[in-house]
């Protein structure tokens, strides 16, 4: 109850700040880059006619040949195949972001940590912190969402712990100023391994409508209180 009415009084001051449009940041690794559900998300943004708000920013603005783009997709995005969130945070977000200056960001990371860097879920969850303090660096006000991470098809135990612990994580980091929502592409929320390439580990077709379903509407909910719009 709290949580919510401070972010209406940041809606009503970003209508304040006249036609500004929110700009959205995709950050991740190869699940974001060379997969097809940002398109699936730019489809419901377009939907909730929130695309005239909004402004993608990222570095990278690859989107694979075999995606369905909607009219006016923006490919713009900050996902970086085989980047682990351990790298991330010490060499590349304060860089990313200092220019760009993201109000919302969208991240799922950590999946490289655990099948590359063999990283454990504490070292996984300090590097989300150390990003976040990143983000907040170059925009006091940034929303971030999470989202628990895809399963690989053998059940990773240091994904799933650090799943369990993302939201918890939220609540002890989010704050009314810049606050955490939590998204859940995990495989206790519904993620099969149907939805898994050859390679155990990327989306295929289905993954990524799973992955468009769970990450758009907690998107579009998040950027019309940004907007003020109900
Ligand atoms: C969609 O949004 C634009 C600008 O944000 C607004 O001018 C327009 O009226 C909206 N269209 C509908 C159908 O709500």
């Amino acid at each position: 109850m709290k949580l919510g009415s401070c972010i209406v009084i940041a809606g009503l001051a970003a209508i304040g700040a006249a036609q500004q449009k929110v700009k959205v940041m995709f950050l991740g690794d190869s699940i974001t880059e060379i997969t097809c559900w940002r398109p699936l998300v730019w489809s419901q943004l377009a939907s909730a006619n929130l695309t005239f708000s909004i402004q993608l920013v990222g570095s990278m603005n690859s989107i694979p040949n075999s995606c369905q783009k909607p009219t006016g997709f923006d490919p713009r995005h900050e996902g970086h195949s085989g980047y682990q969130a351990y790298d991330v945070a010490r060499n590349n977000i304060a860089g990313w972001v200092r220019t760009t200056t993201p109000d919302i960001v969208q991240f799922m990371l950590g999946t490289n940590d655990v099948n590359i860097g063999k990283r454990n879920a504490q070292t996984i969850l300090d590097a989300y912190t150390s990003i976040l303090g990143s983000l907040r660096a170059a925009n006091p006000n940034v929303h971030v969402i999470i989202v628990k991470m895809i399963p690989t098809q053998w059940s990773d135990s240091t994904i799933e712990a650090v799943n369990t612990a993302i939201p918890g994580w939220a609540v002890q980091r989010g704050t009314a100023q810049s606050p955490i929502t939590v998204a859940d592409a995990s495989r206790a929320a519904g993620y099969t391994n149907e939805m898994l390439q050859g390679d155990k580990v990327h989306p295929n077709g289905l993954g990524d409508q799973f992955i468009a379903k769970q990450v758009g509407p907690v998107l579009v909910r998040v950027l019309k209180a940004k907007l003020g719009v109900v």
